[in-house]
């Protein structure tokens, strides 16, 4: 009977991976292993990467740097400088030694502060197209750490630490002559965590960087629970949300939290964020939220009414009246423009700060920000072309 054969086989399945799908969820309330959940920094592809040979990964000879940072607390970083297309393209030969190279470097050329994702390391192959990307068509030298915990880095990541290496690469290009208005910030997907809480701590100090890019952010780390989707089509808190409580006990039992949206408030650079619309690891709607929360402030509030029943006629008026200054408001201050087969921006200035939201066709989650149509953007806003 073979049709008895397979029911059986199939409950067999679902017993089996229901049970998977349990224990993943009970580990990742563990500290350590959500700790190795989110940050994947023990998967160091490409595996057993020489760092002092970047020419093996696709750059060109002696124009990268491979050095060593050193952070406040005492971790010891690993970091690719590459100098821009420009200033190496005007050398007249390949460069003997590569670090004679980064002062002048800088003087002529912007510079990008490249903090990447979660998993691999600076090698990794998308990670390099980024940095030709930024260095060729933006023409920026480009700084890449791998955080602590990463690749030969020393230590373990958290939250603050990675805050902490972040900010420890700004203040080595600082220290070697390059000023902060001319330094851009570019995060990538975990990178846009620490890039917020890099902006908000900048900007408690008064420093202003060049701005911030968000390529593919998320909102908070517990909005990514509740939207993401587990090898791209399972959704990872829709089982267990069946359980009562038991969402609410996971979420609680987040650590690691890089609340973008709430450091939004904090951060005064002028912001670019950018999501493609075929990103299945964190949906687009992340961007949406970050980018309406800087909107925000520069709209009137409507009053919604606590009870909609007992709501009289004039207090509707009211909110009808609230509804059109916000609508009007919205639409005098918000600029889009649509380009056909690449995407949409919308964008805002107020206060003398831009903040502008490109959502793009393609790309999806890690080559998003290697597509020429951004960069050119990327550049155009932040003046480094
Ligand atoms: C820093 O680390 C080095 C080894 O890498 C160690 O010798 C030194 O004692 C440490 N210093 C502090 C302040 O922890
Ligand atoms: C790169 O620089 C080193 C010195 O740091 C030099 O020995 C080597 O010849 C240079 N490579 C090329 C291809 O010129
Ligand atoms: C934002 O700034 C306030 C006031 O300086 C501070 O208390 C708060 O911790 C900051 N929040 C973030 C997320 O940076």
């Amino acid at each position: 009977m073979p049709g008895v054969q397979f029911l059986f086989r199939g409950q067999k399945f679902l017993v089996i991976f229901g049970g998977i799908y349990l224990g993943l969820v009970l580990l990742l309330t563990i500290p350590y292993f959500q700790s190795h959940a989110l940050y994947l920094n023990a998967v160091k592809f490409p595996f057993f990467a020489n760092f002092d040979t970047p020419e093996r990964y696709g750059l060109a000879p002696n124009r990268t740097l491979n050095f060593k940072l050193q952070t406040p607390d005492n971790e010891t970083l690993g970091a690719w400088f590459i100098l821009s297309e420009p200033y190496y393209k005007s050398l007249p030969a390949i460069p003997g030694e590569v670090a004679k190279h980064i002062v002048p470097a800088l003087k002529e050329r912007p510079v990008i502060l490249f903090l990447h994702g979660n998993a691999a390391t600076r090698a990794a192959s998308a990670r390099i197209q980024h940095y030709q990307g930024f260095s060729t068509r933006i023409g920026a030298s480009v700084l890449a750490i791998d955080y602590r915990g990463f690749a030969e880095s020393t230590g373990k990541p958290s939250e603050s630490g990675l805050v902490c290496d972040a900010r420890t690469a700004f203040e080595w290009l600082i220290a070697q002559g390059k000023e902060a208005k001319d330094i851009l910030i570019i995060g990538h997907s975990l990178g846009t965590g620490v890039s917020g809480q890099l902006a908000a701590q900048l900007a408690a100090e008064n420093i202003q960087p060049r701005g911030v890019v968000l390529l593919s952010p998320f909102s908070s780390i517990h909005e990514v629970l509740e939207t993401y989707n587990m090898f791209g089509f399972i959704p990872l808190m829709k089982p267990i949300s069946t359980i009562p409580g038991a969402a609410e006990i996971l979420k609680m039992a987040v650590v690691h939290r890089f609340d973008t949206l709430k450091a939004v408030p904090n951060i005064t650079a002028s912001v670019l964020i950018a999501h493609a619309e075929n990103d299945w690891d964190i949906p687009d709607t992340h961007s949406d939220i970050l980018f309406q929360a800087f909107l925000e402030p520069h709209l009137p509030s409507v009053d919604h009414p606590d009870n909609p029943l007992t709501t009289t006629q004039e207090e509707w008026d009211v909110v009808v009246k609230q509804q059109a200054l916000r609508n009007a408001k919205r639409g005098e201050i918000l600029k889009s423009l649509y380009l056909q087969n690449f995407g949409r921006i919308d964008e805002f200035t107020q206060l003398g700060r831009k903040v502008v939201l490109v959502k793009t066709l393609a790309g999806g989650h890690d080559y998003l920000g290697v597509q020429e149509g951004l960069l050119d953007i990327i550049g155009k806003n932040f003046d480094l072309l």
